[in-house]
């Protein structure tokens, strides 16, 4: 998979690309790209943004300047496959979205900043505007992040231990519902004991348990 960031800030990606699970995406052949908005705007100054039609207060991101990024960068705008606009205002990102972003050959994530971007971004040059949650952060990046470490361990072979992608919180497998809880070693914690089934060494009995636990969390 190619995923590429349209971004005024690459530099906020250093330490996210330094990460394990990152590279290991990256040895297994996955590319991440990133590609500073400003490099290629079209207008004096490296001028990206605008005040609003209309009034009020902040800074729009011109159509125009999104555009010359993606041209420059694919010869075509819009790209020729999935591009995500991140903005508050988007489709919450979930796990089923996670899933079907893995399938993709390539991504494209626009990080937006200021007010975000003119609406004609949205309209004409993605295909999905994506919203990590209900409030506002300063910009697109951390958005982008979320996005990419959670289609990133989707893929085969990146998180070096395959059942752990399947099975967990909100996966199908779970029914959409959060995981079970875990217990590792001591057994007795300050008098708080394992729950006795999981070491009773009959899978299905505890197949079944955690089923039934991940339910409970998913009704709460
Ligand atoms: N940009 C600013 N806030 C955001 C959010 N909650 N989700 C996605 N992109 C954003």
């Amino acid at each position: 998979m190619k995923i590429d960031v349209v971004t005024l800030f690459p530099g906020w990606f250093e330490w996210f690309t330094q990460q394990r699970h990152v590279q290991n995406a990256q040895v297994l052949g996955h590319e991440l790209d990133f590609v500073d908005l400003r490099a290629s705007t079209p207008l004096n100054a490296g001028q990206v943004d605008d005040t609003p039609y209309g009034g009020g207060a902040g800074m729009v991101m011109r159509v125009d300047v999104v555009e010359a990024a993606l041209r420059e960068r694919y010869g075509t705008a819009p790209p020729p496959h999935r591009t995500i606009a991140l903005s508050p205002g988007g489709r919450r990102f979930d796990d089923a979205l996670a899933t079907e972003l893995a399938a993709e050959p390539a991504l494209t994530l626009l990080c937006g900043r200021y007010e975000g971007f003119d609406e004609r971004v949205h309209e004409h040059l993605a295909t999905d505007v994506v919203s990590i949650g209900p409030y506002v952060l300063s910009g697109g990046e951390l958005a982008a992040m979320v996005v990419m470490d959670a289609v990133m361990r989707k893929l085969p072979g990146v998180l070096g231990h395959e059942d752990s992608a399947l099975e967990e919180s909100f996966s199908e497998a779970l029914e959409g519902a959060p995981e079970y809880p875990h217990y590792t070693r001591p057994f007795d914690w300050r008098g708080h004991t394992v729950p006795d089934v999981l070491l009773s060494g009959d899978h299905a009995r505890i197949r079944e348990w955690r089923l039934e636990r991940s339910r409970e969390r998913g009704r709460s």
